[in-house]
Parts: C-alpha cells; sequence; structure tokens
C-alpha cells in the first residue's frame, strides 16, 4: 500500500481559543450515524486501512453542520478537538492560521487520512528514490492518506485560515517529532496523549 497522504499532528499546546466560546461541548461525540465505517469487512479492533480513513475524513467534510460550529481559531498554536473516539479509531477538527505547522512527526504506528475542509495547506515528506524533499499542495477537497510509518510536515502557507478533519487508527497513542538535517530525519522528541 502506498504512503500517500499527510495527517495532522493534534497539535502539542492546551487549545487557546480566542473566540469568545461558545458554550464549551468538549469533545462532543457525533451521532452514530455522522460516521459509519466504510469498510463492510471490517472487524471489531482491526485497524481500519488507510483508504477506509480516508473516506471517514472525506464523509465527514461534507457534513459541515457537524462541524462548523466548533471551529475556533487561535494565534497560539493550531487549534483542535477530537470529533470521534472509538475503539478502532479517532477523528480530529483541526483548525490552521496562516504560518501555523507541525513540523515533522510521525503518529506513532497509526495509519491515518486527513482532508482540507476550507483554505488550503502544504505537506512535507521525504520520497522518492533519493529519499527527497516532497512538496504538495493541499487545497481544499483534496484528502491525503497514509500508513503507520509515514513522517510528514504540515503547514499553512496560503494567506488565510484553513480547517481540516483526520482521523487515525487505532486512535493515536504517541507521536515523536523530527528535524529535518543535512542526513535526513532525526527524532528530537515524543510526546503522548496526556499532552494533547
Ligand atoms: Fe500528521
Amino acid at each position: 500500500m502506498s504512503l500517500d497522504l499527510a495527517s495532522e499532528t493534534p497539535p502539542h499546546s492546551p487549545n487557546a481559543p480566542l473566540a469568545p466560546a461558545a458554550p464549551h461541548r468538549p469533545n462532543t461525540p457525533l451521532t452514530p450515524n455522522a460516521l459509519h465505517t466504510p469498510n463492510a469487512l471490517h472487524t471489531p479492533n482491526a485497524p481500519l486501512t488507510p483508504n477506509a480513513l480516508r473516506t471517514v475524513v472525506r464523509e465527514l467534510a461534507e457534513q459541515p453542520e457537524q462541524w462548523i460550529h466548533l471551529v475556533r481559531l487561535s494565534t497560539e498554536e493550531r487549534w483542535y478537538q477530537r470529533l470521534v473516539a472509538e475503539d478502532d479509531h479517532e477523528v480530529w477538527l483541526i483548525s490552521w492560521l496562516p504560518g501555523q505547522s507541525t513540523g515533522f512527526h510521525d503518529h506513532g504506528g497509526s495509519r491515518g487520512a486527513f482532508t482540507v475542509a476550507l483554505g488550503e495547506l502544504e505537506e512535507l515528506s521525504l520520497g522518492g528514490p533519493d529519499q527527497g524533499l516532497l512538496i504538495r499542495r493541499i487545497p481544499a477537497g483534496t484528502a491525503r492518506a497514509f500508513g503507520p510509518e509515514y513522517v510528514h510536515d504540515v503547514r499553512n502557507t496560503a494567506s488565510g485560515p484553513a480547517v481540516t478533519l483526520h482521523a487515525y487508527s487505532p486512535p493515536l497513542s504517541s507521536m515523536a517529532h523530527y528535524d529535518l538535517r543535512a542526513g535526513g530525519l532525526v527524532r528530537t522528541s515524543e510526546e503522548g496523549p496526556e499532552q494533547w
């Protein structure tokens, strides 16, 4: 399976919404019908495939009434909120102001997918025969999916905010960060769920 796209790191800092906060709905789960597992052969506790996760985020992006009212923007860090927390997968909603980025990171062995619902992002990864730096523009409506070893850096290099939906399976358990140096990616730190 090709390691296609990218996902987002649930950002690292406590949410600090700027907007006067709408009645707080901490991680309001979606209704059961809002997110149906697209893989008919899916067995309980088996991870969803990257393609199934891509379907999850695409279908959710087409139902903005499920999440648009939750979106906040933060100048301190990317804002994020978990929308779905199931045993076998989770879904996050993330907003990005211009200049906000994840840095290179992995997903702790989870598979993932994300889609840009509003705005536009840019994804950096290493690939090709020489593991060179690849830069992809990810406009609204584009979805990316990736396998458990994928490492990328996602950033908002556009002039306006962006909103994205991300699915991971199994749910994220850890995330390592990397620096891109002359010899390649060098692991620099790791974070766990207590940090997001
Ligand atoms: Fe990611």
